[in-house]
């Protein structure tokens, strides 16, 4: 088989991993051609690409990013992108595409798949907030960066007794601040999925002292949102899949607490350093073992399908359903760490 390879949307840990593994069972067990696609679905739309063999894939096990190179394009932004996807497909000869992507670059592929274009789907985001499957590649590797930056951040709060506001990143989800959170021990910690009220953070951080804690650790994701009419947030710009531009909630949060509380409060923002670096061993073997499923799925022509892991299993489940909704922190899941806050 001739099978073209993008990774679109934000990178994340665990992608070469991914590369690595399609490109070894492709060839080695089925004789396959590899083709790899820069800068997801801009290379697709532009036809630029080049050969993957072993020997060009050897040694990226461990390292972040993807050497693909990543990016935000939506062909169906485009008047004529479905004509431009088909057409590179033709002028390559590829027998269908595998894309590693979120739910936008994977919405992509749904709708591809739907207008006839074979494409298998393998999940990644360190947001954790796919569809179909219990857990995505460079969650694991996020959190770890996220829970020793909090392990840094406590002991410099509690040396100079402040409060240490952390924002991590999840826009739509918030299973990066509430694992982080709870693994680093968080007094707070802010979720998109439940409006927050201010009011009972600084309840929270003032209770910590009159029980003698002096400093305070409060993770807020990155989508977090005050509750309706209580503190005004900036809008910034949107990007070709329409998500806003976040970050800044940590900043609003440093300011507000300060101001009604009266302690001294500092932010810090994690942002891009969650994506960047070596992935775990945990994401390495979960990035390879779907990358070769996916070449398995190929060639059992499951076309519109994208490898899961459920349970301890690489299932084969249907792309309509991984991007049908953003997976979110149940409401139950995240009350349930209650007692632990301040
Ligand atoms: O999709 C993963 C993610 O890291 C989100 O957590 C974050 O909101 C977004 O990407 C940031 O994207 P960009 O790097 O394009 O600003």
């Amino acid at each position: 088989m001739r099978i073209g390879l993008l990774t679109g949307g934000g990178d994340c840990p665990g992608l070469n991993a991914v590369i690595r593994g399609v490109v070894r069972k492709g060839v080695d067990a089925y004789g396959d051609e590899l083709l790899g696609f820069k800068d997801g679905w801009r290379g697709v739309l532009e036809d630029a690409c080049e050969p993957l063999s072993i020997e060009s894939t050897r040694g990226i096990l461990p390292r972040g990013g993807t050497i693909l190179g990543s990016s935000r394009t939506n062909p169906y932004k485009r008047e004529d992108g479905l004509t431009r996807v088909r057409e590179t497909l033709g002028r390559r000869r590829l027998d269908g595409l595998i894309a590693i992507g979120g739910e936008d670059t994977l919405g992509v592929a749904h709708r591809l798949h739907r207008d006839g274009v074979p494409v298998i789907g393998v999940p990644k985001t360190i947001d954790n907030d796919l569809g179909a499957t219990d857990v995505t590649f460079g969650f694991d590797t996020a959190l770890q960066v996220a829970m020793e930056a909090i392990d840094r951040l406590h002991t410099t709060a509690e040396s100079h007794n402040r409060i240490l506001v952390v924002e991590v990143m999840g826009r739509n989800a918030g299973w990066i601040a509430l694992h982080a959170g709870i693994a680093g021990g968080a007094d707070v910690i802010l979720i998109p999925e439940i409006p927050f009220d201010i009011d009972e953070v600084c309840r929270l951080i003032r209770r910590r002292h009159e029980r003698g804690r002096y400093f305070s650790i409060v993770v807020a994701a990155e989508g977090a949102v005050p509750k309706k009419g209580t503190i005004v947030l900036d809008a910034g710009g949107v990007d070709d899949f329409g998500h806003p531009r976040l970050g800044g909630i940590g900043h609003v949060l440093e300011r507000e607490i300060e101001h009604r509380t009266g302690y001294e409060t500092r932010a810090t923002v994690l942002g891009h350093v969650q994506r960047g670096g070596t992935p775990t061993a945990f994401d390495r073997v979960l990035a390879t073992r779907l990358g070769l499923a996916a070449v398995d799925a190929a060639h059992d022509g499951h076309w519109g399908m994208m490898t899961a892991l459920q349970s301890t299993q690489i299932t084969l489940v249907r792309l309509e359903d991984a991007v049908a909704e953003v997976r979110r922190v149940p409401v139950e899941e995240y009350q349930r760490y209650g007692v632990l806050f301040g």
